[in-house]
């Protein structure tokens, strides 16, 4: 069971999916199938087009919006980025900081995600901080090492009450649209890894209240072994997340535990 303070979180991530036609329909039909949904918290992730419609169809049935990513100065000649200012404007709540495929394919660094993270903060928009080794790094034995250069070099300079609103979403590289997910053990392992690194980089009481959500090919069939872990606070869905049916079915994960 999860500890009564941290209140499960299940978010989808569409990453370059959904027009705005799409956002609509989305919603349309999940919404009977969430009806009456309160065990945990929601959230979808849209491309930067689809969010204002998102915020204006998910949000009243319970969802929060976030972004994919953001830019860390205010305003600029900066072609081609959004600031977190205006994605609050749009209606966003959180934002997703440091995914994989920003990291892989993009040049996101642990120290763009802490500069991503200070601007998200002082925004008000809740960050949701991607972490998570590779194929090769978990093969080396470097797991530990990774998620401990991610998390200090990531979260650095934040005080304790800065801290609060973060959320860690555990996301190793190779269980991310590749159908192989983590064992709900090899997931726990790394997720109490992380609690306790967070226990010393910001304090124990915070690591306690901190939501660790865990990511990587999360189906409706494999969600209620991953949320029976201790550590596990909610998901991170790429691809199930695509469909109102599968991400309905993975947010009541509790009704087939
Ligand atoms: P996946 O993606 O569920 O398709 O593996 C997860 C993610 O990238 O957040």
């Amino acid at each position: 069971m999860n500890a009564p303070l941290r209140r499960p979180l299940i978010a989808g991530n569409w990453k370059m999916y959904k027009t705005i036609a799409e956002t609509q329909a989305f919603f349309d039909q999940i919404s009977p199938l969430i009806f009456e949904v309160d065990h945990c918290d929601l959230v979808i992730a849209a491309p930067f087009t689809s969010l204002r419609r998102a915020v204006e169809t998910g949000e009243k049935l319970g969802f929060g919006i976030s972004a994919q990513d953001l830019y860390w100065e205010k305003e600029g000649a900066y072609t081609g980025e959004i600031s977190a200012a205006m994605l609050r404007e749009a209606g966003c709540r959180y934002t997703l900081i440091g995914h994989s495929e920003r990291r892989q394919f993009f040049g996101e660094r642990d120290q763009t995600v802490n500069r991503k993270l200070q601007a998200a903060l002082a925004a008000g928009l809740m960050p949701i901080v991607c972490v998570g080794e590779s194929l090769a790094e978990r093969e080396a034995a470097q797991t530990e090492a990774v998620l401990q250069r991610q998390l200090a070099a990531g979260l650095a300079g934040l005080t304790e009450a800065a801290f609060s609103p973060i959320i860690i979403a555990y996301e190793p590289v190779w269980a991310i649209g590749t159908g192989r997910t983590a064992t709900p053990e090899i997931a726990q392992q790394a997720h109490a890894f992380i609690r306790n690194q967070l226990a010393g980089l910001v304090s124990p009481l915070a690591a306690e209240r901190c939501r660790i959500l865990y990511g990587g090919s999360v189906k409706p069939d494999n969600i209620s072994g991953l949320m029976a872990q201790p550590d596990i606070d909610g998901a991170l869905v790429g691809g199930a997340s695509l469909d109102a049916g599968s991400f309905a079915a993975i947010v009541r994960y509790q009704e087939t535990r």
